[in-house]
């Protein structure tokens, strides 16, 4: 897909191994990179002459900072994270392609969102809750932010700030898995038992509200929240996760999950079509048995958005809007079945099922 040089003008560190970049965005730009809450930005660069991407979450809020911020945390070993963290700086020009990713969805009526984020999974997190109390539709925020130590919290001001700003309606806990003797909050991790401790006194609000639960950090956390959530009867639909490390479970031959979209023309054949909308430009490939969407587009140059091409980053989301596919179970990771029941899918898990399909990567 198509990348834009953004020029880096300010780099604050935000511990000993996280950094926020904060970006301008030029005039002509600032309709393609509008952004909803929890959106993310793909960075490419050259590593040893491969080109390679990776997803960083929009820790800004839309609406309220001027500028495009993305909070990166620094992981050993890696090609993107360490370059970003230690090496970039103000002046840079960086590779970024549009916003993408669905994890927010609206929410309809004044609910109390509760925010589980572990570590750098606090962008997204802080980039929501913000947006949620900053546009005020009577919704209240409690947010659980778990680190190591108090030195390793990313973003500790601007949650601090947002604390204060919103005190009416905001709660913030800190939980810390090794703070010294001096931290005399909440010791431990996000986990099952934590959740289940905590569980009815965010229930208990006076106000009556329905609960949503939104998480991002790594998958082991986000299992044993949701677990522990859906033994108090939260439904699935309530729990809204975002992966940053996931490797996708072996689906192996199970069979494929059905997507429908509105007409159905045709039995999958020889000449089956894909029909892709990117970026208001139509691109047209002819299946190849056995061949996922994305590897079809990509074969004829279309300009889809991708990067991992197996189902973790969640770039292909497309919507199908004619024809009917199939799409690996592992989609269920990142996901969920109402999404699919819309139309959503991931055009590099997905194969055409019908004569004919049509995929809109930009209504998404
Ligand atoms: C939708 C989405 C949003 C994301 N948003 C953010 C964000 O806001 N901030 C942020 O810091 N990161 C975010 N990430 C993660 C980011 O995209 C990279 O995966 C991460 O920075 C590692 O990239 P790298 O090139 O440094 O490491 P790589 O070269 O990809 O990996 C090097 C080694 O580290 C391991 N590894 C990779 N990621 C992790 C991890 N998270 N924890 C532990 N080990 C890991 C790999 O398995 C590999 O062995 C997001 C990911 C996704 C999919
Ligand atoms: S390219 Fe990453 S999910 Fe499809």
């Amino acid at each position: 897909m198509a990348t834009y040089p953004l020029r880096v003008v300010e780099k604050s560190i935000e511990a000993e191994d996280a950094a926020s970049l904060y970006f301008d965005v030029p005039q002509d730009l600032k309709g393609a990179f509008s952004y909803r809450p929890g959106q993310f930005l793909t960075v490419e660069t050259e590593n040893e002459g491969e080109a390679i991407a990776r997803q960083y979450s929009l820790s800004s809020t839309p609406g309220t900072h001027q500028r495009l911020r993305i909070t990166v945390k620094k992981i050993e070993g890696g090609v993107v994270s360490p370059w970003l963290v230690d090496r970039a700086s103000e002046g840079d020009l960086i590779e970024v392609q549009i916003p993408r990713g669905r994890f927010f969805k609206d929410i309809n009526e004044p609910t109390h969102v509760v925010m589980l984020a572990a570590g750098s999974g606090i962008a997204p997190i802080l980039s929501i809750g913000r947006w949620l109390l900053e546009n005020d539709a009577g919704h209240k925020v409690t947010l659980v932010y778990g680190n190591r130590t108090p030195d390793t919290v990313i973003l500790a001001d601007e949650v601090e700030n947002v604390a204060e700003k919103f005190a009416d309606r905001c709660v913030v806990q800190h939980i810390m898995s090794r703070a010294n003797g001096n931290w005399d909050g909440e010791r431990g991790r996000i986990d099952r038992e934590f959740v289940t401790k905590h569980f009815p006194e965010w229930d208990d609000r006076s106000d009556d509200l329905p609960m949503i639960f939104y998480m991002c950090g790594p998958e082991g956390f986000m299992d044993a929240a949701e677990s522990a959530l859906q033994q108090f009867g939260v439904p699935l639909k309530s729990i809204h996760r975002e992966s940053f490390d996931m490797i996708l479970e072996d689906d192996g031959d199970e069979p494929g999950l059905e997507v429908l979209g509105a007409d159905s023309p045709g039995e999958l054949g020889a000449t089956t079509k894909i029909v892709a909308v990117v970026g208001g430009e139509e691109y047209e490939a002819d299946w190849a048995e056995g061949e996922d969407i994305l590897a079809a587009l990509l074969r004829v140059d279309a300009d889809v958005p991708f990067s991992c091409q197996e189902g973790t980053c969640s770039s292909c989301i497309s919507k199908l809007t004619e024809g009917n596919i199939a799409v690996r179970p592992g989609v269920l990771q990142t996901l969920r079945q109402e999404d699919l029941d819309e139309g959503l899918t991931l055009a590099c898990l997905s194969q055409p099922k019908s004569k004919s399909i049509r995929i809109d990567f930009d209504e998404i």
